[in-house]
């Protein structure tokens, strides 16, 4: 069996809290709840514009939770003193442009190379495990890798987005084994997401080199029919299938 990790995003439980700007769904509770529900990780992406999650989000989160904490991040000087302050576990580094409703590309390395490398260095001696999220496309798998990240997350949107257009999946599937099967060769842990559901995550956990999956929008959504638990319940017997 496959054995992969549910990394379990929550970003959008404070995307509902901040329309009405109250203090509930506490993203707080919900990390706890994923905990108890079989997350093996929670991730939170703390953006430029503080949209969803909030710096007070961040700090409670990193003092009550005992499973490993993913804090995904642009590669920014802000960002990196957050991250030394508060020490997530995990840092993924993700692209950020303002006006786009989610992350929807990987990260350019070859033109944030130098940046990059600078602040993979920082996190590294701080113990923290630096992940960069990519197009499933060798450059820049390759460029993760001497640049010193542990893992690369390859960004699952295009195959998404074609899956849910019941479009031609193949090639694309074909395309994001074949990358990781690389990144593992190279040594680089490999984990995957954006945009999966239960039914496009079950294709994607068939790729052996993949040992994590963070999974987000999906199962907020369907916490609001069935609750966090059965999602989160349901998507661990999918992956580990
Ligand atoms: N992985 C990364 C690096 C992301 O930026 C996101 C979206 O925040 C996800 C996974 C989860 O994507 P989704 O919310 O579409 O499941």
């Amino acid at each position: 069996m496959n054995k992969i990790r549910l990394g379990v995003n929550i970003d959008h439980v404070a995307t509902v809290r901040n329309a009405r700007g109250e203090s509930y769904p506490d993203p707080l509770r919900a990390a706890i709840l994923a905990q108890k529900s079989g997350a093996d990780s929670i991730t939170i992406h703390l953006r430029e514009d503080r949209r969803h999650i909030k710096d007070s989000d961040l700090k409670k989160i990193k003092k009550k939770l005992k499973i490993p904490l993913n804090l995904e991040m642009a590669p920014t000087k802000e960002m990196l003193n957050i991250a030394i302050k508060n020490k997530p576990n995990y840092v993924c580094i993700v692209p950020e442009k303002r006006k786009e409703i989610t992350t929807e590309g990987g990260l350019n390395v070859k033109k944030n190379k130098k940046n990059l490398k600078r602040i993979i260095n920082e996190l590294k001696k701080r113990k923290i495990r630096v992940s960069l999220f990519v197009e499933p496309q060798v450059s820049d798998i390759r460029l993760s890798k001497i640049l010193g990240a542990n893992c690369v997350e390859l960004h699952t949107g295009k195959f998404s987005n074609l899956f849910h257009k019941n479009n031609r999946i193949n090639l694309s599937l074909m395309n994001l084994k074949k990358s990781a099967i690389y990144a593992k060769q190279l040594g680089l842990e490999v984990h995957a997401g954006h945009g999966l559901t239960y039914k496009s995550a079950h294709h994607v956990a068939k790729i052996k080199s993949i040992s994590e999956l963070n999974i987000g929008h999906f199962i907020i959504s369907e916490s609001l029919f069935v609750g966090m638990t059965k999602s989160i319940k349901r998507f661990r017997k999918i992956i580990n299938k």
